[in-house]
């Protein structure tokens, strides 16, 4: 049986990922910082008969990261390191000229440092695996310039360069990082809270996930609406 450690697990595309997975016999390890809705998507993830353990707690405390390892050792060892949890720095987005630099540290902290920390408690597992894979979610704004996103976009840019480093270092893991493109979670709502458009649910969007596991191209990065499109 496989298993994957799923950060951000309780609620948007990483929940949405949680149950995916389930749902295919992988074993999981989910964490998110409030216990009760973490408590209360284990629940639902765990209907599909696999087995989860759900850890609260913040990615950016080494302790808890290495309990999420502990915990997926015990399950049998760490195939998939999803980091999916993300800080944006300031909420809502403001321009940089207003960005606190304390909530740029935080999103450097959350969205590259705690990514790094994870990988690095994990990696003697993930090299002992059938098939290692890390997978990391970037972001749209890694790569674009859009107003008020620089400071997170500056992360997810950082995380992506992370992975692409990670890569060439560990030739016999997959790492991908994926940009989901937009999709309507409490994530987004709280960037842009006047941005009421539509946009996919993150269930829309784990087929992109899923056909990375399945085919395993090469690493690098992928963007879902493309992985999506192709399989059409
Ligand atoms: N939504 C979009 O349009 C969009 C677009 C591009 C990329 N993304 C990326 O997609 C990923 C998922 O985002 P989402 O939209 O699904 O967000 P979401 O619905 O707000 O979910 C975020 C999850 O991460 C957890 N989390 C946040 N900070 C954490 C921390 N420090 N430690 C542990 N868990 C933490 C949250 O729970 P707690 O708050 O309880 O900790 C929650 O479970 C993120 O990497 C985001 O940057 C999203």
């Amino acid at each position: 049986m496989s298993v994957a450690i799923i950060t951000g697990a309780s609620k948007g595309l990483g929940e949405a990922l949680a149950r995916a997975l389930a749902a295919r016999g992988w074993d999981l390890v989910l964490d998110a910082r409030d216990p009760v809705p973490l408590a209360e998507a284990a629940g639902l993830v765990s209907a599909h008969g696999t087995r989860v353990t759900a850890l609260p707690g913040d990615v950016t405390d080494a302790a808890h990261r290495a309990e999420l390892v502990a915990a997926a050792w015990r399950l049998g060892g760490v195939d998939l390191v999803v980091h999916n949890a993300s800080a944006l720095g300031a909420e809502p987005l403001v321009r940089l000229e207003e960005l606190p630099l304390e909530g740029l540290r935080r999103a450097l902290e959350v969205n590259v440092v705690a990514a790094l920390g994870l990988v690095q408690e994990a990696l003697p597992l993930l090299r002992s695996a059938p098939a290692g894979a890390v997978l990391v979610v970037s972001s749209d704004a890694a790569a674009e310039a859009y107003p008020t996103w620089g400071g997170y976009g500056a992360s997810k840019a950082a995380l992506d360069q992370l992975a692409a480093v990670l890569a060439v270092e560990e030739p016999g893991l997959r790492v991908w990082a994926v940009d989901p493109g937009d999709m309507a979670t409490d994530l987004y709502a709280a960037a842009v809270p006047d941005d009421d458009g539509p946009r996919p649910e993150p269930a829309r969007v784990v087929p992109a996930f899923l056909r990375l596991l399945d085919e395993r191209p090469a690493s690098g990065r992928y963007g879902a609406p493309a992985l999506l499109e192709e399989r059409r």
